[in-house]
């Protein structure tokens, strides 16, 4: 689903990614771990086409996306979700409008049936129908992230990018966010790819993942792999 090969990243001095490669397959939950800083957000950014691939290659969908034509682009940016790390509702848009603004801005659908997607979609991150034409601010932490997801959902994509969802969360909106993300992946054949700085409370949802330290790969694998590793780095991410 995503191959990234020979990836190296660096601003002005620092070392950013370290001639990094790694694949995730389709339909796995993949994680992307890291200390801050360690240049998690920037890896996800290039994969989204929001920031330059400085050297190396990306592949998405089995294509480069350095060579990709604008429509392309366009059209590919369509088959993934994405939550971003402060990634904001809208706070003059109710929660259905927040979530239908995806299928606003990218179809020509009516209004109508572009509110009845949004409620499906509400309903799918598990939260009630009276929920809908509440404000941002009359939701909890955990209800925002799950309108955030809801909304990422919108477009029915086929990749969904998480960056660090549950940050900000108590330990058990995380836990109950991390399992909607696994239910969802079944629901829906989602492929995952979620970013996060600690292992802990989500390594039952992770199929695979990779961590990165001083600018390469600490490892890429299973929670099995990272513990038969045996290796200081890793054991750190893994509280051993
Ligand atoms: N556009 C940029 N210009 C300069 N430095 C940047 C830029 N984007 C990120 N960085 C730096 O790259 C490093 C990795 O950032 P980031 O990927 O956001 O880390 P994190 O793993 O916490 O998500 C940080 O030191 C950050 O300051
Ligand atoms: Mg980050």
């Amino acid at each position: 689903m995503i191959k990234v090969k020979n990836l190296s990243t660096a601003f002005e001095e620092k070392i950013v990614h370290n001639n990094i490669s790694f694949e995730v397959k389709e339909g796995e939950i993949f994680g992307i771990l890291g200390g801050s800083g360690s240049g998690k957000s920037v890896l996800l950014r290039q994969i989204i086409m929001l920031d330059e691939i400085q050297k190396g290659k990306i592949e998405v969908f089995d294509k480069d996306i350095n060579k990709l034509s604008m429509k392309e682009r366009e059209q590919m940016k369509k088959d993934w979700g994405i939550l971003f790390q402060f990634g904001a509702l809208f706070s003059s848009l109710n929660v259905i409008e927040n979530i239908g603004i995806m299928l606003k801005e990218n179809t020509k659908l009516p209004q109508e049936l572009i509110d009845d997607i949004a409620y499906t979609r509400l309903k799918m991150v598990g939260l009630d129908a009276s929920v809908g034409l509440l404000y941002p601010e009359e939701l909890s932490g955990g209800m925002k992230k799950r309108v955030a997801l809801a909304r990422a959902l919108a477009l029915d994509p086929k990749i969904l990018f998480l960056d660090e969802p549950t940050s900000g969360l108590d330990p058990l909106s995380a836990k109950a966010f991390d399992t909607l993300i696994s239910e969802l992946r079944e629901l829906l054949g989602l492929t995952v790819v979620i970013i996060t700085h600690e292992l802990n409370t989500i390594k039952n949802v992770l199929d695979r993942f990779l961590i990165l330290s001083d600018s390469k790969l600490a490892i890429v694998g299973t929670y099995e792999d990272a513990i038969n590793a045996n290796d200081a780095v890793i054991n750190r991410f893994l509280k051993l």
